[in-house]
């Protein structure tokens, strides 16, 4: 992951909501991380089990991963990580995203959001995703973008339809 390479994210306690199979804990858990990774799904939490055993030997940090809702869990995160999650949800839910990375989120953490898949299509899920949507979401609520912007051809997914762009986004002091 590009951005963990850069080091531009705060260190400490990272978590992937809709993780899946948790190949982006073990990112964050690679880099030191205390990683936790949240599903609603039981086969992905068993797979996702797996990859993190799989993965062990490589982590300089901790791993973890719950079977949990989003919209109920708790707790404190330095970055809270969303990829290809806001676009698995009901466009109904995106209001109670945008509040609860607001309450998970620390004070000086980032919001990391990949913007994905831009592109043009109805119905979901995945629904269709654009910068302007996740900016009318966060917005409002105080988050200010540091990088907003399209990710180069190269490094959108190759053969998936839909664009990406990348989003860190900081709470601004209230
Ligand atoms: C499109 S998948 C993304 C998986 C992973 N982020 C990746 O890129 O490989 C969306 C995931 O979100 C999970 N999910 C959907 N709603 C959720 C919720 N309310 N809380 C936690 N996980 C949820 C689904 O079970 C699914 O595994």
């Amino acid at each position: 992951m590009q951005v963990l390479k850069e080091g531009v994210l705060p260190k400490g306690r990272a978590l992937v909501p809709g993780c899946g199979r948790a190949y982006a804990v073990v990112a964050f858990a690679q880099h030191g991380y205390t990683a936790t990774g949240l599903d609603l799904s039981e086969t992905a939490v068993e797979e996702a089990q797996q990859v993190l055993e799989e993965n062990r030997a490589s982590l300089q940090g901790e791993a973890t991963v719950a079977l949990g809702n989003f919209f109920e869990t708790t707790g404190t995160f330095d970055v809270i990580y969303d990829y290809t999650f806001l676009c698995a949800l009901h466009p109904d839910a995106r209001a109670a995203w945008a509040q609860q990375h607001k309450k998970l989120l620390a004070p000086g953490g980032t919001l990391f959001t990949m913007i994905y898949p831009i592109t043009e299509k109805t119905g979901g899920p995945p629904f269709q995703m654009s910068i302007e949507l996740v900016q009318s979401l966060l917005e409002p609520l105080g988050f200010k973008a540091s990088r907003l912007e399209m990710l180069p051809d190269e490094l959108c997914h190759p053969g998936r339809e839909g664009k990406t762009a990348i989003g860190l986004w900081q709470l601004s002091e209230q």
